[in-house]
C-alpha cells in the first residue's frame, strides 16, 4: 500500500521508473525509494528466515539498526533493505538464515 493522497505531504508524484526482481518475480518500484518499502508496497512482508528456527522476519525499526529486514542484494548477504534505496535491475532474494554470497536462483 502506497499513501497517494497525504493531507500534509500532498499528492504522491513519482512514477515507476525502475523494476527489481524478487525471488524471481518482478516488481515495478521507484528508483531511490527504500527496498523495503517497495516489497511492502507489493505486499511482500517476509524479508528473510531465522538462522535456528527458521521463523519469518520483517521490517521492524525501519532505520537500519534491527538487521531484521537484511536480505541478498544482487548477490550480497545481510544487506539492510530498510536503508538501502531502489537500482534498476536488482535481483533480490529472501535471506535464509545467515545467507550466502552469490546469486540464488
Ligand atoms: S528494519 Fe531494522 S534494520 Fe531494517
Amino acid at each position: 500500500m502506497r499513501v497517494l493522497n497525504h493531507p500534509i505531504l500532498g499528492d504522491e508524484t513519482r512514477q515507476f521508473n525502475a523494476t527489481i526482481i524478487v525471488d524471481g518475480k518482478q516488481i515495478q518500484a521507484i528508483e531511490g525509494e527504500p527496498i523495503a518499502a517497495a516489497l511492502l508496497s507489493a505486499g511482500i512482508k517476509k524479508f528473510r528466515e531465522t538462522q535456528k528456527n527458521h521463523k519469518p522476519r520483517g521490517i521492524f525499526c525501519a532505520i537500519g539498526r534491527c538487521t531484521d529486514c537484511v536480505m541478498t542484494v544482487d548477490g550480497v548477504p545481510n544487506v539492510r533493505t530498510c536503508i538501502t534505496p531502489v537500482r534498476d535491475g536488482m535481483i533480490i532474494s529472501t535471506q535464509k538464515g545467515l545467507g550466502k554470497w552469490g546469486i540464488e536462483r
